[in-house]
């Protein structure tokens, strides 16, 4: 790594005192900016990287305190340490500079030694204060950024891997122009049990899978975290330096580097484009600590999530003691509805939530006295009035948690029809949900498929003929024509549905 050079700003009216400093500052690999004025010191100051101001008192126009209030108002700037060059014991002029906001004082006439201690001095200051500040810019980034993560929280669409990347995006440089920033980020998630590496090309974050060796060179502890961190001339240490080699099969070897290590979740850094320090390796730390609470969330969550899923599916399978139907037609009536969503081109997560939800969608069969189920032949009038009840008990069973807004929808609207002779409310066309236009089509398939007490079954053209061009029973017209066509072009998912589930 090639350190950016550090800039002086030397300030003199006299050309001669410009001379003066730039060979006392000669040989300590300094660049030496001049301005013979306070106008051309501010300018040089707007343009260039100034690191250190050295800046003479008494000038013409804009003299030496004025140059010095105008860099200490602007927020930018007023880092820049500024060294004020007085005659010899001029207590005034002190006190003006104090006031101004100087660091620091040098009295004429200059003395090498003292310019250079001074000069080393509030330079190592300010790398200092450069440092507390890019470890501060960091921490408030990643405050916000966990800020974002909690706004957008979404239980059920939570992804470890996604966050992951989301505090990567935050902590690694998106071009080499951010020297503050690692360039790389290689990380170990122990559920996917290998390690990935990370970078930004061409302004986009690239994912790249490492082999799993690389690992099994760092000591990583069995509880809790060990963080580090290392300057190029710490990476021959023995306990790094297996690790650096095997890195070799992959990169160049890094400049520099910081690790923070757990079991559960490894976190390394590399390529900051200056020296790192313990603050790198704390703020390392505390996003390896963020990425574990985020993923015990997402386990819990996880865990809640299953036993949603479980309960509904035991709720569904309940429904089933009265009826014909055993084992997996409420889990194919899932996929059906699943397939025809996803072809329609709703999102993800109504895909999903369809397929989990459509399985309770007659539950309301509970309730339905076993003999009207069970009955050999066709149903009478009366019979099949209380049959169709089925719908408002779901609905009823359901109940209102939000969580179930969706199976209690489709409980209630399943047997309504688009032309409007459905039950049990009669809705027609758009009145009825689209979550219940897609069930209907969906259990009616199904059904038809399966051998009934009242019916035979039927096989997959017949039954794609009765739904498509009807039977007297069931009619065309009964379903959305929009669905019945995506049903049509995916009607073969159908039947392999029914074959692998059956
Ligand atoms: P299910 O057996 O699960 O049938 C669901 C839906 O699939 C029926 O809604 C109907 O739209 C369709 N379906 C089922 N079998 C046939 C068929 O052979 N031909 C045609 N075209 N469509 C069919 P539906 O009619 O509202 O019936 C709701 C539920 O009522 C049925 O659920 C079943 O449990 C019961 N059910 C209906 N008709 C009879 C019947 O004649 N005898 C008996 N025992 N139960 C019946
Ligand atoms: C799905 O449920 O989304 C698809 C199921 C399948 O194609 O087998
Ligand atoms: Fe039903």
């Amino acid at each position: 790594m090639n350190p950016t050079p550090i800039h002086i700003l030397c300030v003199d009216d006299q050309p001669m005192n410009l001379d003066l400093l730039e060979a006392f500052l000669a040989g300590e690999d300094f660049t030496i900016l001049k301005a013979e004025n306070g106008r051309q010191a501010l300018e040089i100051i707007e343009r260039d990287p100034v690191d250190l101001v050295l800046l003479d008192v008494m000038m013409p126009e804009i003299d030496g305190f004025e140059v010095c209030r105008r860099i200490k108002a602007d927020q930018h700037k007023r880092t820049i340490p500024v060294v004020m060059i007085t005659a010899y014991a001029e207590k005034e002029n002190r006190i003006l500079g104090i006031e101004a906001g100087a660091e620091d004082f040098l009295s004429k006439p200059l003395d090498r030694v003292e310019v250079l201690a001074r000069v080393n001095m509030l330079l190592k200051v300010k790398r200092l204060n450069d440092q507390l500040n890019s470890a501060y810019s960091t921490i408030t980034n990643l405050i916000s950024f966990g800020e974002q993560v909690i706004t957008a929280f979404d239980p059920l669409q939570f992804n470890f891997m996604r966050t992951i990347k989301g505090i990567v995006r935050q902590l690694l440089a998106e071009s080499c122009h951010v020297p503050d920033k690692p360039q790389i980020a290689l990380v170990h998630l122990q559920d996917w049990d290998s390690w990935f590496h990370f970078e930004y090309q061409q302004g986009r974050l690239v994912q790249i899978p490492l082999t799993a060796e690389i690992g099994k060179t760092l000591d990583i502890p069995e509880r809790g975290s060990h963080f580090s961190f290392f300057n190029k001339e710490d990476l021959h240490q023995p306990h790094i330096a297996d690790f650096i080699k095997a890195l070799g099969d992959t990169m160049d070897p890094p400049e520099n580097l910081v690790y923070c290590l757990s079991k559960k979740l490894a976190f390394c850094a590399l390529n900051y484009g200056r020296p790192v320090t313990g603050y790198d390796a704390e703020i390392l730390n505390s996003v390896v600590a963020q990425g574990l609470f985020l993923q015990s969330l997402s386990r819990q969550l996880t865990d809640t999530e299953e036993a949603f899923v479980y309960t509904l599916q035991a709720l569904a399978r309940a429904s089933e003691l009265n009826d014909e139907d055993t084992g997996n037609h409420i889990l194919r009536v899932g996929h059906y509805c699943a397939v025809i969503a996803q072809h329609l081109g709703m999102s993800e997560q109504f895909v999903n939530q369809i397929r989990q939800q459509a399985i309770t969608h007659d539950i309301g069969k509970i309730q339905t006295p076993p003999q009207i189920l069970k009955k050999p032949g066709k149903l009478n009038d009366e019979e099949y009035e209380i049959m169709k009840r089925h719908t408002v008990y779901g609905a009823r069973i359901l109940g209102d948690h939000v969580r179930l807004a969706l199976a209690r929808s489709i409980a209630l609207t399943h047997h309504e029809r688009y032309d409007g002779s459905g039950y049990p409310n009669g809705l027609k066309g758009g009145q009825i949900p689209i979550e219940g236009r897609i069930v209907t089509l969906a259990d009616q398939y199904d059904a038809l498929r399966n051998p009934r007490v009242y019916k035979p079954a039927f096989d997959h053209d017949t039954t794609v003929r009765i739904i498509t061009e009807g039977d007297g029973r069931t009619l065309p017209q009964h379903f959305d024509p929009e669905i019945l066509k995506a049903f049509q072009e995916v009607a073969p998912l159908f039947e392999e549905i029914y074959e692998e589930l059956k």
